[in-house]
């Protein structure tokens, strides 16, 4: 038995690899380098659903039926009320998500898709005491989303390093959410259910929840001199660091690079990026020279959170907003897998060892 079913084999996928010990994703063909800052969120998103959705346009189509789906979902920012702002919002969203008819049809993966780009900025805003922006259609998914958050068009740069961030984490193999998903969907219950199911594990600080805490560590830290002893602290308090180690990854998480190449392009055009930029180099050093002294046996690397704290931070997103920014990626990669699930037809249901008491005898 493995407790975290390590190494258990429980799918067979078209969509994506991961090789943790030479640190190489690919999606559908493509080594993450060749989609991260190449291609756009909208082709990648189209790309991960061919041969799964019947009726799927092709990928100019699909990005303009995207673009009219952020405008059908734009109606569900109205019940955003004083009770769901008090939720972090990665809960808010999820609460405004499960209002999408479950279905299996392009129609209900495309207003998936579209939901947290339009309704995390939605969030954000009346959070804020500001009104809503509401989408436009002919705009890029990426540029769309910021502006829908900060009320102006981003310059190219800027939403690019969203576009290749949504691009980075749209799928990565059978992770945590990824097989909720597709638990969900192998009991033939559809794809909002899917969805969910994939923003519930997504949340979890040990997945898709690190990177908000990783700006509280930085901040906590403050200075690059500081680093070793904060966390030699934070070990020996037995915390965890995060943005550090993978399951899967024995080797650096090649998405950090991605991320970390896409912050650097940003940093030309920022005055405060670059300092923050350096603090964290610093604390990845630190972090990678304490794990090692410590943990010689398990080499712990940098993942893909710790980067993505450092790009959703500069622009503009609040960190408690950062994992529902990592859903508006692989909600991509949840609609793919739940449809390939869905289309083998076979319920997940795996067994358990029942080490509990047995019953008294019978008299
Ligand atoms: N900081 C300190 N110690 C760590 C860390 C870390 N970030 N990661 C692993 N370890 C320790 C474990 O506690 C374990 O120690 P033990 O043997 O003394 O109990 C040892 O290293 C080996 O751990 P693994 O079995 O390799 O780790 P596991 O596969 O269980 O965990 C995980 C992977 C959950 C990602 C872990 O590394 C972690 O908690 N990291 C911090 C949270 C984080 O960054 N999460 C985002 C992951 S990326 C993503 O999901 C999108």
């Amino acid at each position: 038995m493995s407790q975290g079913l390590d190494d258990v084999i429980a799918a067979e996928t078209r969509l994506s690899s991961v090789d943790g010990a030479r640190g190489i994703l690919v999606v559908k063909g493509f080594s993450l380098d060749q989609i991260a800052g190449r291609k756009r969120f909208e082709e990648v998103a189209h790309l991960l659903s061919e041969g799964l959705l019947d009726h799927l346009p092709d990928a100019k189509a699909f990005a303009a039926r995207l673009g009219a789906a952020r405008e059908a979902v734009y109606p569900l920012a109205q019940y955003i009320d004083d009770a769901l702002l008090a939720l972090p919002p990665m809960d808010g969203v999820r609460a405004l998500t499960a209002r999408i008819e479950d279905g299996e049809d392009v129609a209900t993966a495309l207003r998936l898709l579209a939901a947290p780009a339009v309704l995390l900025p939605a969030f954000l805003r009346r959070r804020r005491g500001l009104a809503p922006i509401p989408p436009a259609a002919t705009a890029g998914h990426a540029a769309d989303m910021l502006h829908m958050l900060t009320g102006e068009v981003p310059a190219p740069d800027v939403a690019g390093a969203l576009d290749t961030y949504l691009v980075t984490v749209a799928d990565h193999g059978l992770n945590a959410s990824t097989f909720a998903a597709r638990v969900v969907a192998s009991t033939w219950s559809g794809l909002t259910s899917s969805v969910l199911a994939g923003l519930a594990a997504l949340k979890g600080p040990l997945h898709g929840g690190a990177p908000g805490p990783i700006i509280a560590m930085l901040d906590g830290i403050g200075k690059p001199e500081n680093a070793e002893s904060w966390i030699e602290d934070a070990l020996d308090r037995g915390d965890r660091l995060m943005g550090f180690g993978h399951r899967i990854y024995k080797v650096r998480d090649p998405r950090a690079d991605a991320l970390k190449a896409a912050v650097k392009r940003m940093s030309a055009d920022s005055s405060a990026l670059p300092g923050r930029l350096k603090l964290a180099e610093a604390v990845e050093r630190a972090a990678l020279k304490v794990l090692h002294a410590r943990k010689p046996d398990r080499p712990l690397d940098v993942n893909v959170e710790f980067y993505t704290a450092l790009l959703l931070e500069a622009l503009g997103f609040p960190p408690d907003a950062f994992t529902a920014v990592f859903a508006t990626g692989r909600t991509a990669g949840w609609i793919a897998h739940a449809r390939e699930q869905r289309l083998t037809g076979r319920l997940i249901r795996p067994q358990s060892i029942y080490v509990g008491p047995e019953p008294a005898e019978l008299v």
